[in-house]
């Protein structure tokens, strides 16, 4: 199948693909850019760095957070992104799925975290109809929504 969405591990093969993915303009301002989230995957044990695929077409990059020695485990995903050349294509659908699965088989986890700013409106629709349900707090000091999944 042509498009079918999946996540693969950044690769020395894939990474700076990664890194030339782009967002318009406007997007700039809602999520990390790529470099920094790679960097930060390279110090942080916990994070899972993952590229979105469509058929061989890399579309966009995804990080999360898994908490193992937590209790209970955590799982956070707080960063998301398709290339501004393939949104509203159903990708960003299909890979949340697809994480929400693969966290899903992690021994423990119960629930999944995520985070996005207060004024994104399409992340906050878009999160609410795949179940997420929003804290009660309007955002922490960096103007972060934080909403939960429960597994
Ligand atoms: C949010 C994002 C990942 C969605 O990816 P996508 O591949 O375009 O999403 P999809 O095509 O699967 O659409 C998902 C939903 O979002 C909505 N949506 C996507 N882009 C939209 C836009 N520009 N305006 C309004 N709604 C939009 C769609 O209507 C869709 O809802 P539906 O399935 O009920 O029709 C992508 O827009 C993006 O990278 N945005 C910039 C970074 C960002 O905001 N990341 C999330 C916070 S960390």
């Amino acid at each position: 199948m042509p498009d079918q969405v999946r996540l693969q591990d950044v690769t020395a093969d894939n990474w700076r693909a990664v890194t030339r993915l782009e967002l318009t303009e406007e997007q700039k301002r809602l999520v990390a850019n790529n470099v920094y989230s790679l960097a930060q995957s390279k110090f942080e044990p916990q994070a899972r760095p993952r590229a979105i695929y469509a058929g061989g077409t890399l579309v966009g990059f995804m990080m999360y957070d898994l908490e193992l020695d937590d209790t209970p485990p955590q799982a956070a995903i707080y960063r998301f992104m398709i290339d501004k050349a393939h949104q509203g294509k159903g990708y960003g659908r299909k890979s949340l799925a697809c994480a929400i699965e693969e966290i899903r088989q992690v021994p423990g986890i119960k629930s999944i975290s995520i985070s996005y700013l207060r004024d994104n409106p399409v992340a906050k629709k878009f999160y609410a109809s795949l179940g997420f349900v929003e804290g009660k707090d309007d955002g922490d000091k960096w103007g972060e929504i934080h909403a939960e999944l429960a597994l």
